[in-house]
């Protein structure tokens, strides 16, 4: 069922129930008014039945039967009787209907009585004058109120019925409408495919109600699946572009060495050159492995000391050095840098920014630092080397960019993006600060 539809339903039902509520307390309203009315009319005709057969000494009792009936109108089914103090009746018109000795007790007792008696109403009156006391019973049937009654139900039902009519029809002409900028946004998501990514939704900058929110949340969404987008696919190019770079070198070696007969030592050049590409290769091979290993299930968390990890990795990449520039100044802050992680990816992260430090830097010294406050715990990792240009800021942390000043110094564009997606793996942030040829620090972040 389509939404307006099912708006328009529940709309109807909800004004049914109301109008069902409305109606029934007019309908029982009428239907006790008109009992009442009713009541009211009858002691009229029991209390003029008294006075006049109280008259009735100056009438033959003809004259008065007739006078009964014309004043005033006669009720329909009407049923007047007259008891004296015995309980006799002295006066009955119409003889259908006799009244037990408990109804004229009771009437005598209390003065005025009024009841039911199946579709009958009746109304007792006790009447007391010089020449004696009465009981006074008038019944009959409410006829023309009934009618009414019946009547009132009927128009009832018919403006119920019509009103749901129009509520339904209405409902669902103002949901179409309501809904219509939802249709337009369905049409033009419709469009929308992964080679149009760049489309975005109509948004209109003078309202602010939940269609708006909803075109500026989609649009949201599309900027970041065409960013990701645009970045998986630079990401594949780039990737097969490094892949490709040492291949292509293996392949040059190969074919010119194999152009013409060479000397034992020739051929050990060229395979070394090949054994030194496919090093290349197999590291690049490896950190893209790395790259993709690098989320939360495939590793199990742990309480990690940071400044023995940063240690391990400044003695890591130090060993490599001949004569190692990196300062390592940490107090023993002991349990109160640890924080929940993996060991072996958060490795990798520190020895990629140290790597860095020290190989953009040429050696030149690199200090390591580990800040504690009450809510983070941070690694600084600082050089003196050729820095990074602010427009490139943005984009290191991407797949396989590479800087236009690093051109010089070997690498594939790789250690920081792993570095960066370990990080955030950790919910920690990289800050970075830098300028040209005066140095860079990298701030890890972690909250504690
Ligand atoms: N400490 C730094 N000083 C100056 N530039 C840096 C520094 N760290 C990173 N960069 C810039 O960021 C780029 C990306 O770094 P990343 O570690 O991802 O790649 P790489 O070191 O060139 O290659 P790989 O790490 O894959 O061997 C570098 O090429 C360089 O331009
Ligand atoms: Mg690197």
């Amino acid at each position: 069922m389509k939404v307006k539809d099912r708006l328009s339903l529940q709309f109807t039902f909800m004004f049914a129930v109301l109008l069902i509520v409305v109606l029934s307390g007019i309908y029982v309203l009428a239907a006790g008014n008109r009992s009442q009315t009713f009541f009211d009319k009858l002691e009229d005709r029991a209390l003029t039945a008294g006075q006049l057969y109280l008259a009735q000494d100056n009438m033959s009792e003809e004259s008065f039967s007739k006078v009964i009936k014309k004043y005033p109108q006669s009720l329909s089914h009407e049923v007047i009787r007259i008891y004296n103090d015995k309980n006799e009746p002295v006066f009955i018109k119409e003889d259908s209907v006799h009244w037990s000795e408990s109804v004229i007790k009771r009437v005598v007792q209390e003065k005025k009585v009024r009841f039911t008696n199946g579709d009958k109403q009746v109304a007792g009156l006790y009447y007391i004058d010089n020449s004696g006391n009465f009981v006074v019973i008038a019944s009959a049937i409410d006829d023309a109120g009934f009618q009414n009654l019946k009547q009132l139900l009927w128009i009832m039902i018919f403006f119920f019925v019509i009103s749901l009519l129009i509520t339904f029809f209405l409902g669902r002409f103002f949901a179409t409408i309501a809904l219509q900028p939802i249709a337009q946004i369905i049409g033009k998501m419709k469009i929308i495919r992964a080679t149009s990514l760049d489309k975005r939704l109509p948004v209109n900058t003078y309202r602010n109600d939940e269609i708006n929110q909803l075109s500026l949340t989609i649009n949201e969404l599309l900027e970041h699946l065409e960013q990701s987008f645009s970045a998986q696919q630079s990401f594949i190019a780039n990737a097969s572009h490094e892949l490709r770079t040492p291949l292509t070198t293996i392949m040059g070696n190969a074919e010119i060495t194999l152009r013409t007969d060479r000397e034992k030592e020739d051929y050990k050049n060229t395979l070394r050159e090949i054994i030194k590409e496919v090093e290349e290769l197999n590291k690049i091979i490896n950190s893209l492995f790395e790259l993709s290993q690098a989320n939360m299930d495939s590793f199990t968390v742990e309480t990690v000391r940071l400044d023995e990890l940063l240690w391990e990795a400044v003695d890591e990449c130090g060993h490599k050095l001949k004569n190692n520039p990196i300062k390592y100044s940490v107090p023993a802050y002991g349990e109160k840098c640890t924080i929940q992680g993996s060991r072996r990816l958060l490795f990798i992260a520190f020895s990629n920014i140290l790597n860095n430090a020290v190989k953009f830097s040429n050696n030149s010294e690199v200090t390591c630092a580990l800040e504690l406050n009450e809510t983070s715990v941070s690694v600084i990792i600082a050089d003196k080397g050729i820095g990074i240009t602010t427009a490139d800021l943005q984009k290191i942390f991407q797949p396989f960019y590479r800087a236009p000043n690093s051109q010089g110094f070997q690498g594939s564009g790789i250690g920081l993006s792993l570095a960066d997606k370990i990080i955030k793996l950790h919910n920690g942030t990289i800050q970075v600060k830098s300028e040209i040829n005066a140095g860079t620090e990298f701030k890890i972040i972690f909250s504690r």
